[in-house]
């Protein structure tokens, strides 16, 4: 359930007409509700009040708006992050350092030592070169990094293979069979407090078997490691879970992955961490544009829109489906692609997709576009960088302001050896 309803034929935000915010702020721009992330945070929370011990860790990268951080720190979660710009983002939120989780494959010695610094929670492990460096790292600054081992289960998340991450060929974790002996190495390092396990297969996952079996596999080599004497303490099962793109669609909601998780972490003793994004962000979030003209088309005629892949990529990037409504519907369709104005055929909405009837100057809103969307971003085509709004009931904040071209283009130099 989210709050972007059609009211008197026209979709709002909450209590604010879209129309308002494309007309007030200009296309594109995404729009966030305050009431919708509130709820799918509380419905998450809700969702493992099974279980006895848990930590909630927003996956920053899904949306590292300030304003979103704050919201989500409010409520109580702590931040997964993957890069100091992430992390310095999450303490800038207010979210405190122990509850930040640092993740990724490529952490630099500046960030690990940064991170250290700020004495955030837990690191999770990906490498042995990794766990050795912050080992060393620790030590020289007379401090001990708290540590989880992240473990690459072999398992296929039956996902977009370019969000995949949790099958023996990826790049993340180290592999399941030589987790033990590494996880004994380290509990030995004196820079180091390991303290857990961690694992995440991949994203937008629609079906719970793949993550079962995972954890079921991580349960057994914590019960492993446990009768080797090692300390664990702390389970991170990651995110992933999926949302419905499509007006209707079915999929597992937070309930059922929250019983499977209850189920498989019964007689584990331990505090289970989760790393949600797209779950939260993802349908609490819109990108509005504006149809700049209908051109026509051999199959289909054109409905090129003011929006593009540089601001919302995951169509071009993942073939992701976003549906697609009309601000103010007149209650006709039409069978249309949709593009953008880059000059790559990949810039591409929907092919040949039943949409409401739009013209030149109407005002549209791609759906579930709060995760993995203004995040994505960026400037091809020296087009502008899209602003971010946030609505809480009757009003609205700009809570991203939008990177003119010019600003861009102010930071850039011309060597003196070309004038
Ligand atoms: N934890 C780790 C270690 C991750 O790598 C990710 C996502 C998450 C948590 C959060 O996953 P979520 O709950 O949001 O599925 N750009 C892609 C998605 C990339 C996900 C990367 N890792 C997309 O637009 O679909």
């Amino acid at each position: 359930m989210d709050h972007f309803q059609l009211r008197n034929g026209e979709l709002y935000a909450e209590d604010v007409p879209l129309a308002r915010i494309a007309q007030e702020v200009g296309t594109p721009v995404y729009v966030y509700s305050r009431a919708t992330l509130e709820r799918h945070a509380r419905v998450f929370r809700e969702a493992l009040a099974q279980l006895p011990s848990i930590h909630l860790a927003f996956a920053v990268k899904s949306n590292p708006n300030l304003a979103v951080l704050r919201l989500l720190g409010a409520q109580g979660y702590g931040a997964d992050v993957v890069s100091e710009g992430e992390m310095r983002r999450a303490l800038a939120a207010g979210i405190p350092a122990q509850d930040i989780v640092f993740s990724g494959v490529g952490k630099t010695g500046k960030e690990l030592a940064a991170a250290l610094e700020a004495g955030i929670g837990q690191f999770n492990l990906e490498s042995e070169a990794e766990g050795r460096e912050l080992s060393q790292i620790a030590l020289s600054m007379g401090t001990r990094a708290v540590c989880a081992l992240r473990v690459n289960p072999n398992v296929d998340a039956k996902t977009h293979a370019k969000i995949s991450t949790g099958k023996a060929e990826n790049k993340f974790g180290v592999s399941y069979d030589r987790a033990a002996a590494i996880y004994a190495e380290f509990s030995g390092l004196e820079g180091l407090n390991m303290r857990g396990l961690a694992v995440h297969i991949g994203s937008q996952i629609t079906d719970l078997e793949p993550s079962r079996l995972a954890f079921m596999k991580m349960g057994e080599l914590m019960r492993d490691l446990r009768a080797q004497g090692f300390t664990v303490t702390h389970m991170d099962l990651g995110g992933g879970l999926g949302v419905p793109y499509k007006a209707g669609e079915q999929l597992p909601g937070p309930d059922e992955y929250g019983a499977m998780v209850s189920a498989v972490t019964a007689d584990w003793d331990a505090t289970i961490m989760f790393e949600p994004g797209r779950v939260i962000t993802g349908n609490s979030g819109v990108l509005l544009t504006q149809v700049i003209r209908v051109k026509e088309g051999v199959t289909a005629p054109f409905v090129v829109v003011d929006a593009a892949m540089n601001d919302l990529v995951r169509p071009a990037m993942y073939e992701a489906w976003h549906d697609f409504v009309a601000l103010k519907p007149s209650g006709e369709t039409m069978t249309a692609n949709i593009v953008g104005p880059i000059c790559e055929t990949g810039d591409t909405f929907a092919m040949g997709r039943i949409i409401d009837k739009v013209e030149a100057g109407d005002f549209g809103a791609f759906r579930t576009a709060g995760a993995y969307g203004a995040t994505m971003a960026n400037t091809y085509n020296s087009r502008a960088l899209v602003p971010e709004v946030m609505v809480d009931g009757e009003k609205y904040a700009v809570v991203a302001e939008r990177i003119e071209p010019e600003a861009i283009l102010a930071a850039e130099r011309v060597p003196d050896w070309l004038t």
